[in-house]
């Protein structure tokens, strides 16, 4: 079963032909960071309207001379993400699936996500996952790809969000991931104290917290005149962050007994994160591939084949996902 999959939830417009959730025939992603980086951040109204521009030539170089008539399935993601962005991917597949008559298959995001890991591993249920992205940091007991138990998430900023806040703090741009990453090359991390989250409580284990990391770099900041000792901020920003995060990871391995971890995410690829999961004793690690820990459209076409060969799409408790699939289900025009 093949399916052409969408996803344009934030700045990236994405497009995958995914065969039997596992093989990736195509994939292009057209990322718009260079437009949003002047701002520190996305900007809604900028995605949507290049978006806007890409959705067509990002399916048409996707497809190439692939046969239209070789597609079983459309998918596209429609939420958690920017509502704008979100309608352009979402609409474009509805679109070209009642035009093609064939089905249109509603994705959750962070589903999405969730199946990355498994476009590259087999993984055997259950297992742990650390679900790490711009907008979300969960821990997720994965039962089966459609049941699973969020044991944790953040109660404040994301961890992609609060690197990209403390990249916009040094002036160093957009996304601020890979820009800390690269600029902590060399660094003390030692250098400066940090917090590194949310401390352990009892009945408290799971969640994470970022905004005291945030401030306390903040006042780090203002404590230091220009120019900055930029490797040794990043890399003490970015040891903290990990730190605390790995604990949590930790906490989760006790409670559950996991002998399988999973991480997904943008921010799942970060070297020392990666590199600190890997050190975990006890477990088996499966790190999603680095061009699949961002926002891309496979991670979409592998979780929509699961949805239609399970017809968990169906059976979803948010009835707008039947009720999606129900109407474009129909004829061609
Ligand atoms: O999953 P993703 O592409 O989009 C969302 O669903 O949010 O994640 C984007 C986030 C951004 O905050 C970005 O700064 C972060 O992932 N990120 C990284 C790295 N690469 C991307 N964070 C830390 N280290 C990286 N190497
Ligand atoms: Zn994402």
């Amino acid at each position: 079963m093949t399916i052409l999959a969408l996803e344009s939830s934030c700045d990236e417009f994405a497009a995958a032909l995914v065969q039997d959730g596992k093989t990736i025939l195509s994939q292009v992603v057209f990322s718009q960071a260079d437009l949003h980086a002047p701002y520190a951040g996305v900007v809604p109204e900028i995605a949507s309207r290049n978006h806007l521009l890409k959705a067509l030539p990002v399916v048409q170089e996707t497809l190439g001379s692939f046969p239209i008539n070789n597609i079983d399935a459309l998918a596209a993601s429609t939420g958690p993400g920017l509502i704008g962005a979100l309608a352009v991917g979402s609409m474009t597949a509805q679109a070209l699936a009642f035009l093609w008559g064939k089905p249109f298959i509603p994705v959750d995001h962070i589903e999405g996500h969730l199946y990355s890991p498994h476009l590259a591993h087999h993984i055997a249920f259950p297992y742990l996952c650390l679900m790490c992205s711009g907008g979300h940091t969960m821990l997720c007991w994965m039962k089966s790809h459609g049941d699973y138990q969020i044991l944790g998430s953040t109660i404040d900023d994301a961890a992609g969000e609060a690197f990209d806040k403390a990249a916009k703090l040094l002036g160093l741009g957009y996304p601020g991931g890979p820009l800390i990453q690269k600029a902590a090359e060399g660094g003390n991390e030692n250098a400066y104290k940090l917090p590194s989250g949310l401390a352990d409580k009892p009945g408290d284990l799971f969640n994470f917290s970022y905004s005291g990391l945030k401030t306390a770099f903040y006042y780090c900041l203002k404590g230091l005149a220009p120019p900055y000792p930029l490797a040794d901020l990043c890399a003490s920003f970015q040891k903290s962050l990990v730190a605390g995060m790995i604990k949590k990871v930790r906490n989760a391995i006790q409670h559950t007994g996991a002998v399988r971890l999973a991480a997904v995410g943008g921010v799942a690829a970060n070297e020392l994160l990666r590199s600190r999961l890997e050190a975990l004793e006890g477990v088996e690690v499966f790190l999603t591939p680095l061009p699949l820990c961002g926002d891309n459209a496979a991670m979409i076409g592998g979780r929509a084949y699961i949805d239609y060969t399970e017809k968990l799409y169906i059976n979803k408790s948010c009835k707008s996902y039947a009720r999606m699939a129900g109407i474009v289900k129909g004829k061609r025009l």
